[in-house]
């Protein structure tokens, strides 16, 4: 897998982090077979969440609710966050942990499709987080763009690598080439230039992790 940043930068991103309550830490553990978003992103996503006065977060696919619960901590008490998750055993997890937080009064617990469930909920949503599967992630966009608060985020994680997408791939399609694609490959593909040539929002790419998308509601 192409490796995004040095060694060494990975050390230092991760010097710069202080570290997480016990809970976090046990769930990196818990985590360590488990594609979670890892810390340096999820203390991004907390700053991103505090940055914009998040009250109402979307994610979907929550796993165990490691980035959930990243997230749970900068809503205020009568704030919200929707979990998703095909898994009804990691959503279990996902509330076990959350109640150790003293964050699951704030937590909806969703057991199914998530691009099925967005349509359930009506927005606005400050941020979003999209980590499900990556051939779904340009259907993903299509259903909450429209439900992204003026100000808000959306985070699509994997933007730039995962055990599953062909990166050389990606990145000849949004330098305008054709190239062939499986269907992951294409979902990631496809989502980074939706949000590059949507007029409605910005976005950067953000080399953390496993590379995140970025996109700013104007
Ligand atoms: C990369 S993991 C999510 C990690 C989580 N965001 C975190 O950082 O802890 C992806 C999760 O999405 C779930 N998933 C995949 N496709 C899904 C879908 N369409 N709807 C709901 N969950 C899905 C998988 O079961 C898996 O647990």
């Amino acid at each position: 897998m192409t490796e995004i940043l040095p060694d060494e930068t990975k050390r230092f991103l991760r010097a710069a982090i202080a570290d997480p309550d016990e809970t976090l830490q046990e769930m990196e553990e818990r985590g360590e077979d488990f594609p979670t978003v890892g810390r340096d992103v999820g203390q991004f996503l907390r700053v991103l969440a505090y940055a914009v006065d998040a009250e109402r977060i979307f994610e979907f696919g929550s796993g165990f609710g490691y980035s959930a619960y990243w997230f749970a901590e900068a809503l205020p008490e009568d704030g919200e966050i929707v979990l998703t998750e095909f898994d009804d055993d990691e959503l279990r997890e996902a509330r076990d942990y959350l109640e150790r937080g003293g964050f699951a009064d704030r937590a909806v617990f969703e057991n199914g499709d998530a691009n099925e469930i967005v349509e359930r909920h009506d927005g606005p949503f400050d941020v979003v987080l999209i980590d499900h599967n990556k051939d779904g992630y340009p259907e993903a966009w299509d259903a909450i763009r429209e439900k992204v608060a003026p100000g808000g985020v959306v985070i699509a994680d994997n933007a730039m690598v995962s055990g599953i997408q062909d990166f050389d791939a990606i990145l000849a399609a949004m330098e305008g080439e054709d190239p062939e694609m499986d269907a992951e490959t294409r979902g990631i593909a496809e989502y980074l230039l939706a949000v590059r040539d949507d007029p409605d929002f910005e976005t950067s790419v953000v080399p953390l992790g496993e590379g995140i998308a970025v996109s700013y509601r104007r």
